[in-house]
């Protein structure tokens, strides 16, 4: 086997210690320093403005749009297809260290692993040779009284574990397989009073379990016998098999997914896999007895986009399906998602498909649901919805369940598919036909994905920023009467609250906030800070983000900013604002600060990055720029009128429109 060289942890530190991450990946990925991070577009997905960031500091990239998120090692791994120790020696190269010499231990470790494997492999040839002996006649007849044909014999090199308490353990030591070998794999037990190893299967049929590159790596073991303790026995945990890494049969279920160009599909156990493969369906998989785990749905999604979950119909199938709808949430990934199909009562698929024959079995897969609507379904009938209280909780409810979602892409969809449920449910249509027609401006028009995500909506609710949980797009202007326009610093700070009361806020108008421009040297400080903290904690809500900010140098001029009686009329600027409100609030005030700037290119720079970066897309939005700074002043009342800067909404929606044309959309 290949040398393996040592990297201790005290030998990455070094490694890191040594390189600035903008300057490792700055050579891939074009940077430009903002506050105290750099920027760049995306490695990981197209986008046409930056939401991959680096810190230095911190050693880290995020990137916002992905999620993904690493040091200078993964960041070679991820995008240069490097393996771990590749990146290593390309980097310890770079940072002129010398590689650390061979290390005995992971060699040792990577030989050992390997006899575990090939004990395994002798052991799985005993069981299978074990069978077709007289030994196994009954566990023959067991296999054929279920059904089971020599073909998925074979296939599955099914076997047979005899009853006696030596039958493996005197096989492997004869072929001098030392004995703690064969207790290491997991094929022997040894009593902790020790006394003699013994065979952990006895009496059992056998199913090997395969890992990475068809090695057996473990067993599972099915009682003939009615009465045994376990109907079904797996290996324990060992240096070669993670139980909750691994799902039987997936080596060869992924191959047969990519030919029939169709979904894995995931089944409760052993038995139903076999089954679905003898009807004909072989991209079957089975965890091994518990309920997915992270590393088995992430192991899914590297083949299938949408593998299909079967559950028995009945209240515990339903129970397991919403389990699994609540762990695969937080990890859904653009394109990445679960369908659940659901058997009749009392039923696996290896029943179904015995009793019913295949085309039942299919008709069930066919009737697969995306798992949106089972949680729309779990949600909307577990309590009554008969009255606004009642209602609001289920909205309160469903925004929190989005908000688990870490992806920020499909966070949003979710958001917009989970609201227009809603809104179809509950909402009298003349008021829905009112939403979503103006010019309404937010978010990044520039983030292409949230137009990915359209569908379904109304002919009339265009724009791509009608997302996120019950936003309201429909202005509810009431001006107040007699209220006299802010000052400058009243203006600037309604924009630094805005983006402390609702962070959310700083990730939809990114560029407009790192672009922001501000006069004031104590809000320039605070909004600093706000910045630099989502940057390294993007997760950060409000309550977290002030007690970060009151231990930082800005903490008085958030005191002043927090407590400031005119910013704490501003209701569209309070914590428990509706984030579609605050965002009204937010670019009527923005549309303020911009245009009251004295400087006028100033103001045109500005105003051009909020939507925009890069030369191309500068000269492409120039024109529309122009039109908009000789376009008139916003009228005044900031926060208290809705659609108060329609015209500049009017002349940002042509400017957006000029650089979307630029880019050919
Ligand atoms: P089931 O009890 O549903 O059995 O276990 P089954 O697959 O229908 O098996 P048959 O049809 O009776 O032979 C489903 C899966 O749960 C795990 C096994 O992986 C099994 O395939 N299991 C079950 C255990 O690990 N231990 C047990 O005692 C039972
Ligand atoms: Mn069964």
């Amino acid at each position: 086997m290949s040398p393996m060289p040592r990297f201790t942890p005290e030998f990455l530190d070094e490694l890191k210690s040594r390189l600035r991450p903008s300057d490792v990946i700055g050579r891939f990925v074009k940077l430009k320093k903002r506050g105290n991070a750099w920027w760049g577009l995306s490695p990981f997905k197209p986008e046409k403005t930056p939401s991959f960031s680096v810190d230095d500091r911190r050693g880290t990239y995020h990137c916002f749009s992905t999620q993904n998120h690493g040091d200078i090692i993964t960041f070679l791994i991820e995008t240069q297809g490097m393996t771990f120790p590749e990146a290593v020696e390309r980097l310890a190269a770079d940072a002129g260290l010398e590689l650390p010499a061979e290390n005995p231990e992971a060699a040792a470790r990577a030989e050992k692993a390997k006899g575990l494997a090939e004990a395994c492999a002798a052991a799985a040839k005993f069981y299978q040779a074990m069978l077709h002996r007289a030994d196994g006649r009954e566990a023959m007849d067991y296999l054929r009284g279920r059904e089971i044909t020599d073909a998925q014999i074979e296939a599955f090199a099914i076997g047979f574990a005899p009853a006696g308490r030596n039958a493996l353990k005197d096989y492997l030591l004869n072929k001098d397989f030392p004995e703690d070998v064969l207790v290491e794999a997991g094929l022997l037990i040894k009593p902790e009073d020790g006394g003699a190893s013994y065979d952990r299967f006895r009496n059992r049929i056998m199913f090997p379990i395969l890992g990475s590159r068809d090695r057996v790596i473990a067993f599972g073991g099915r009682a003939l016998d009615p009465n045994a303790r376990a109907k079904y026995l797996n290996s324990p945990e060992t240096p070669l098999f993670h139980k909750g890494s691994v799902l039987y049969n997936f080596n060869a279920a992924r191959a047969a997914a990519a030919d029939d160009k169709k979904p894995l599909i995931v089944c409760e156990g052993y038995m139903d896999v076999i089954a679905l493969w003898g009807a004909g369906i072989k991209r079957g998989v089975a965890p091994l007895g518990t309920a997915l785990t992270e590393d088995q749905l992430a192991l899914l999604w590297r083949s299938s986009d949408e593998p299909v979950l079967c559950f028995d119909g009945d209240s515990a199938g339903v129970n397991a399906a919403h389990r699994s709808v609540d762990r695969a949430l937080p990890m859904l990934k653009p394109g990445k998602s679960l369908n659940f199909a659901f058997l009749p009562e009392g039923q696996d698929p290896d029943d179904l498909i015995r009793s019913e024959g295949v085309a039942a079995m299919n008709e069930v897969l066919a009737k697969a649901r995306p798992l949106v609507d089972v949680l729309w379904s779990r949600e909307t009938t577990i309590r009554p919805l008969d009255t606004p209280e009642r209602r609001a909780a289920l909205r309160s409810h469903l925004r929190d369940l989005v908000k688990q979602v870490a992806d920020k892409d499909v966070r949003g969809a979710y958001g917009e598919e989970l609201s227009r449920r809603l809104d179809a449910e509950f909402r009298p249509p003349e008021r829905r036909q009112s939403y979503g027609g103006g010019a309404r401006q937010g978010g990044n028009p520039f983030r292409g994905s949230s137009r990915d995500f359209g569908k379904g909506r109304g002919p009339n609710q265009k724009g791509p920023n009608n997302r996120g949980m019950g936003f309201r797009y429909a202005a509810p202007a009431r001006p107040t009467p007699g209220l006299k326009g802010p000052s400058q610093w009243v203006r600037e700070a309604s924009l630094v609250l805005a983006a402390i009361n609702h962070p959310a806020l700083i990730e939809r108008h990114e560029d407009a906030f790192f672009g922001l421009e501000l006069a004031d040297p104590g809000l320039k400080t605070l909004l600093g800070e706000v910045l630099a903290a989502i940057s390294t904690t993007p997760t950060l809500d409000s309550a977290g983000l002030k007690s970060h900010l009151s231990q930082t140098g800005a903490a008085g001029i958030l005191e002043r900013v927090t407590q400031d009686p005119q910013l704490r009329n501003n209701w569209r600027l309070r914590p428990d604002a509706e984030i579609g409100e605050v965002e009204l609030g937010f670019q009527n005030a923005l549309a303020h600060h911009l245009f009251e700037s004295t400087h006028k290119q100033e103001v045109a720079r500005s105003a051009s990055q909020i939507f925009t970066e890069g030369d191309g897309a500068w000269k492409a939005a120039a024109a529309a720029r122009e039109e908009l700074i000789n376009s008139s002043k916003p009228e005044e009342a900031e926060g208290d009128e809705g659609d108060s800067p329609k015209r500049f909404a009017d002349a940002l929606e042509r400017m957006k429109q000029t650089v979307d044309k630029k880019f050919g959309r």
